[in-house]
């Protein structure tokens, strides 16, 4: 814990590198309690900086330093200074190799953050600041570096040493073993990883689209091997799944995934080397239920997602959590949608969305998808980050289609592949690749608290044949007014004649043809303003409304819709997401009813016309 007034980070206060390292070169020689570690980083002055040297300013906590060079010159101690959270250096080069030695004690590392020994393996934790208490470092993660790391112990309490990679060399060493680890892709430190232990292993392989083929190894307790399977299936599920989604491929030889008891969290992306709670890898016939093994095969799926969206292509700073966290969840919930059922996956995932996130955002603790200060970002993994991020993604994946929205994320990987960069990059890619789509009103999702609710009226004019829709976009309750501004959002609409029983085919009428087409094709209208008419011809009768399909916008809806349309809507509503919904307010209508009844002391009694509908 840190002690005085916590300083406040700001997004506003972003600054690129001065200095950055490029290469490292680790070696760990492991020990539960002296664990020495050698980082030699190759280290480049930022060339905007002209013949001024800053200072150079490494993170690092709870280690003890045991030696520094630059160029393989030793440095003397009143050449550096240290603090319980910096190192700081003066260097006269643009370039140069930095030597840093350090020991840490991994048994006494109970804040599970860097490296840590628990039941007896190694294991690392270094999203989002961990790192730094494994070596001095440069613990932001738009520093992208590539790993060598080698790892030595003892062999018969370690045999197995795991990092992130390739695995290019390994030897022995009288009672110690070592292996060389190589990753060639750049990537934050944060997505570093090791474990090292005595761990049973399950393995398969996969061949990709390309015809590449990539070992699959999980590592768990020794015994539960045999409880692998769906795990293993649901890890080569992913990887077809994201290949033909989004035409992208695994890019190393090796994909392991360690299970272990202690992990905190659900499960960890590191590159190449994901680290999982064993509740999320570990599921037989005998011990698991339905959910825990949609469970297991949608974390799966969401760590191996990281490869490309966190990994690959990463946050320039944590306020941009929501660009990696947001869009892997997304990309979880339609591959959980496409390997199941569609309807009954987006019934959970708003449940999910009302029950937490809606309270989080109607409470004290409401933040922006994209928070502008925090202190802590530890407390930053928040379900409005996750489950209101993903939403997020999934309007923009509503207006552009399926198509157009795979057109984006191409130009996303192509713009930014290797790099660290944030939601604004994101928004541009999708809108640069589907005309210079106008995103500008619907980036306020990004920076604005809150969730807010849409009043819909209607009224239908049989002698002109027309429907007026009356839309009220009104600020979140816990918000001022005047500090708020409307939202742009897609509301998937069905417009159900009363006669007819089916949804009535009619024309939006506005001079705006993307918004005509993305009626007729999509079946959504454009919500940008606070009050908003929309005139539909053609209506050839009076209709009841099937409101924000899909749940298309993340909003709450008061339409004050009478028991009469609803039983209507239940029984004639083809859009399965809505149907249930109205099942569900029904049902909270007939018990609210019986309810009051019951405290006036009346008979229990439920109206025939909720029985018609049931
Ligand atoms: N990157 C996170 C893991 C993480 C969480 C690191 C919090 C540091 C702090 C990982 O991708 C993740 O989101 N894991 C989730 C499960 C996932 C299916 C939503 C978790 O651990 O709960
Ligand atoms: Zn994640």
């Amino acid at each position: 814990m840190k002690i005085g007034t916590p300083e406040v980070k700001k997004l506003v206060d972003y600054k690129e590198l001065d200095y950055k390292i490029e290469q490292v070169d680790l070696d760990f020689e492991l020990d539960p309690e002296k664990t020495k570690v050698t980082s030699i980083c190759r280290v480049k002055k930022n060339p905007s900086l002209g013949g001024e040297f800053p200072a150079f300013v490494l993170n690092g906590e709870k280690l003890e330093l045991l030696e520094v060079s630059i160029d393989e010159d030793i440095l003397s101690e009143e050449s550096y200074q240290v603090s319980d959270e910096t190192l700081t250096l003066r260097p006269t080069k643009d370039e140069f190799t930095l030597k840093i030695i350090t020991q840490i004690n991994p048994k006494a590392n109970t804040e599970l953050e860097g490296l840590y020994l628990s039941s007896g393996i190694f294991c690392t934790q270094n999203e989002a600041e961990g790192f730094r208490k494994i070596t001095y470092f440069l613990d932001r993660p738009d520093n992208m570096a590539t790993y060598r790391c080698k790892i030595s112990a003892n062999k018969s309490d370690y045999p197995v040493l795991l990092a992130n990679g390739n695995k290019v060399d390994q030897g022995e060493n009288g009672e110690n073993h070592w292996v060389l680890w190589e990753d060639p892709f750049p990537k934050p430190c944060y997505l570093f990883a090791l474990v090292a232990g005595d761990l049973g292993m399950v393995e398969d392989t996969y061949e990709t689209v390309s015809g590449r083929k990539v070992r699959l190894e999980i590592f768990v307790d020794k015994g539960n091997e045999h409880k692998c399977t769906h795990a293993m299936e649901s890890l080569k599920n992913s990887m077809k799944w994201d290949e033909q989604t989004y035409g992208l491929e695994y890019d190393l030889d090796i994909y392991m995934i360690v299970a272990v008891d202690s992990f905190n969290m659900g499960a960890m992306e590191n590159k190449g080397l994901n680290i999982f709670n064993s509740a999320y890898v570990l599921a037989d016939q005998k011990t698991a239920t339905d959910q825990n093994f949609l469970g297991v095969e949608s974390v799966i799926g969401h760590e191996y997602f990281h490869n490309w969206t966190g990994n690959r292509i990463t946050c320039r700073d944590w306020f941009q959590l929501t660009l990696k966290e947001g869009l892997t969840v997304f990309r979880d919930q339609e591959f959980s949608a496409d390997l199941n059922t569609r309807t009954v996956k987006r019934i959970e995932d708003v449940a999910g969305l009302r029950g937490h996130q809606f309270i989080e955002d109607a409470g004290p603790s409401s933040h922006p998808i994209k928070p502008a200060e925090y202190i802590e970002i530890n407390n930053f993994y928040t379900s409005t980050i996750y489950e209101k991020g993903a939403e997020v993604i999934r309007m923009m994946h509503t207006m552009l289609g399926a198509n157009g929205f795979r057109k984006g994320m191409d130009k996303y990987f192509e713009l930014f592949d290797g790099q660290a960069v944030t939601t604004e990059d994101f928004v541009h890619a999708l809108s640069v690749a589907n005309n210079d789509y106008d995103f500008e009103q619907f980036k306020r999702w990004y920076g604005q608290k809150g969730t807010p609710s849409l009043t819909i009226k209607h009224s239908y004019n049989a002698a002109d044949s027309e429907l007026k829709i009356l839309v009220e976009q009104k600020c979140p309750k816990t918000l001022k007014v005047d500090a708020w501004m409307p939202y742009h959002l897609p509301l998937k609409l069905g417009l159900i004649g009363k006669e007819n029983k089916g949804d009535l085919v009619c024309d939006l009428k506005t001079t705006n043809e993307l918004e005509r087409k993305d009626w007729a094709e999509k079946g959504f209208v454009h919500i940008k303003e606070k009050n908003q008419e929309f005139i539909f011809s053609n209506v050839k009768e009076d209709v009841v409304l099937s409101i924000n399909r899909d749940f298309s916008a993340p909003v709450i809806i008061e339409a004050g819709q009478s028991v009469e349309d609803l039983t209507f809507l239940l029984a004639y509503d083809r859009n399965s997401f809505n149907r249930y919904e109205t099942a569900q307010n029904l049902a909270i209508d007939v018990l609210l009813k019986l309810i009051s009844a019951d405290e006036k002391g009346e008979d229990l009694i439920v109206p025939v016309t909720y029985l018609s509908a049931f």
